[in-house]
């Protein structure tokens, strides 16, 4: 592409959007009152000047030539209202800072083949969440996931931090959800009492920037947390299982790294495992109350715990089963062959409570630092579907969470900051144990 092609793409997309700005100034008098008013001043100077146009001209005072004038002036006094009208709707049409953002976004190196960069169309507060700020732009033909790619620069070049961002109007406009730099997530959010949910069986992991981050464990029944070491994952998960007791549900806990995370108060309240005959002891007392609630669950006809419960009246709890680090417990490396035996039934009852576990309220939240595929079999994997990853790097973010977004998006020195599967980053709460 010529020099000279590329000036004419320039061009024309500068003309598309002045008649853009025009429809966007008109839309602004018609929400803003000041806007309006601004407008009919303009409007009420025009039509003053325009009756006064023999006074302010002096055209009476020509002689021969003021018949000339005065047709000169009848004609351009409406041309120049006009002009400063659509002047006055440009105006009010174009978002303050579209220049710089252009201009930032162009050194970022996100342009398009003619070499032109994103153009703002509108910046304004978000209806849903008033914190954030919408920015919408043209996108001049670059797609989404090169949104995504440079996210890190687009962030920069506008100084904020950005939420998320998706197509509008169909394909026509790129909005970004954002709040300023500055105002970034809090390193700590202490949990409060009063941030567990009423609703059964939602559970609050932590605030994003719109707003609270839940699960509703009746719709999505298995969790997945990941993170490299000192990520926050241990007391995320523990966050998760207090809530779950103060709802009434029964957790069961396995816990192989000697009680350094989970202290004396938990033994009080959960069912512990220490060893892996303990472990498989437990997982099959839980599979067989999955197969007793089947078998109750066929006989009422009822589709799920919830209606189990609201039919019979007679509120079995949900079961929670959580492992921290489990793919250290899974690993069978080096292992004799009866410990590898045991493993495969440890498996094997992990992944029938993954399967079925959802409509009789047995669930499973298993977290990993380890970035080793192999480790957690794919028939559990792919049915613990709310995944959330803390830091981690590029091979642990993929296996968590299917996309390297963790690595991307996690700052290094982060703690209790993670992402879910939909690209939700949050800040976890991080709540006091000795108040369990
Ligand atoms: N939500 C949070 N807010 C602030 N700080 C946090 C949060 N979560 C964790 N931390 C800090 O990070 C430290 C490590 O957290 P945690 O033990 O949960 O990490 P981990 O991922 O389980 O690490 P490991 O893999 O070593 O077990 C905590 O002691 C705490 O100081
Ligand atoms: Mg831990």
């Amino acid at each position: 592409m010529t020099r000279t092609d590329k000036d004419n793409i320039s061009k024309r997309t500068e003309n598309r959007h002045l008649l853009r700005r025009v429809r966007a100034g008109l839309a602004a008098v018609k929400s803003t009152p000041y806007k309006g008013l601004l407008l009919g001043a303009y409007l009420a100077g025009a039509v003053l000047v325009w009756l006064l146009r023999a006074h302010l001209f002096s055209l009476n005072t020509y002689g021969m030539f003021s018949p000339v004038l005065g047709a000169a002036v009848d004609l351009l006094v409406p041309l120049y209202a006009v002009g400063g009208l659509l002047a006055l709707l440009v105006l009010m049409g174009t978002p303050w800072g579209g220049r710089t953002a252009r201009e930032g976004l162009q050194k970022t190196g996100l342009v398009n083949h003619a070499g032109e960069a994103p153009v703002l169309v509108s910046k304004r507060q978000d209806g849903e969440h008033s914190r954030l700020t919408v920015w919408e732009f043209d996108p001049c033909g670059i797609p989404l996931n090169e949104w995504e790619d440079k996210r890190a620069r687009v962030e920069t070049a506008l100084n904020i931090t950005i939420a998320k961002m998706a197509w509008g109007e169909g394909r026509k406009i790129i909005r970004v959800y954002a709040v300023p730099a500055e105002s970034d997530f809090p390193a700590l959010l202490r949990w409060k009492d009063k941030y567990l949910s009423l609703d059964s069986f939602v559970l609050v992991l932590g605030e994003s920037l719109t707003g609270p981050v839940t699960v509703n464990l009746a719709h999505v029944p298995h969790i997945l947390l990941g993170g490299s070491t000192g990520s926050g994952k241990s007391v995320l998960l523990k966050l998760l299982l207090m809530q779950s007791l103060r709802k009434g549900a029964e957790v069961y806990i396995a816990d192989f790294k000697g009680g350094v995370d989970f202290p004396k108060v938990w033994h009080t309240k959960c069912r512990m495992c220490f060893t892996e005959e303990d472990l498989l002891y437990t997982l099959n007392q839980l599979a067989a109350v999955l197969e007793y609630r089947k078998g109750r669950l066929a006989e009422t006809g009822c589709p799920n715990l919830d209606a189990y419960n609201e039919a019979t009246g007679e509120g079995l709890p949900r079961l929670i089963f959580a492992c921290d680090e489990v793919a250290e417990v899974l690993d069978r490396t080096g292992r004799s062959k009866e410990d590898k035996e045991r493993l495969g039934q440890i498996e094997n009852k992990l992944s029938t409570i993954a399967r079925l576990g959802r409509a009789f309220g047995i669930h499973l939240i298993l977290s990993t630092q380890r970035p080793d595929a192999a480790v957690i079999p794919g028939q559990i994997k792919n049915n613990l579907d709310f995944r959330v990853c803390g830091r981690a790097d590029n091979v642990l973010s993929q296996i968590i969470l299917d996309n390297t977004s963790a690595a991307e998006q996690i700052p290094k020195d982060a703690r209790g900051r993670f992402i879910t599967g939909d690209g939700t980053v949050f800040q976890g709460y991080l709540f006091d144990e000795g108040r369990l």
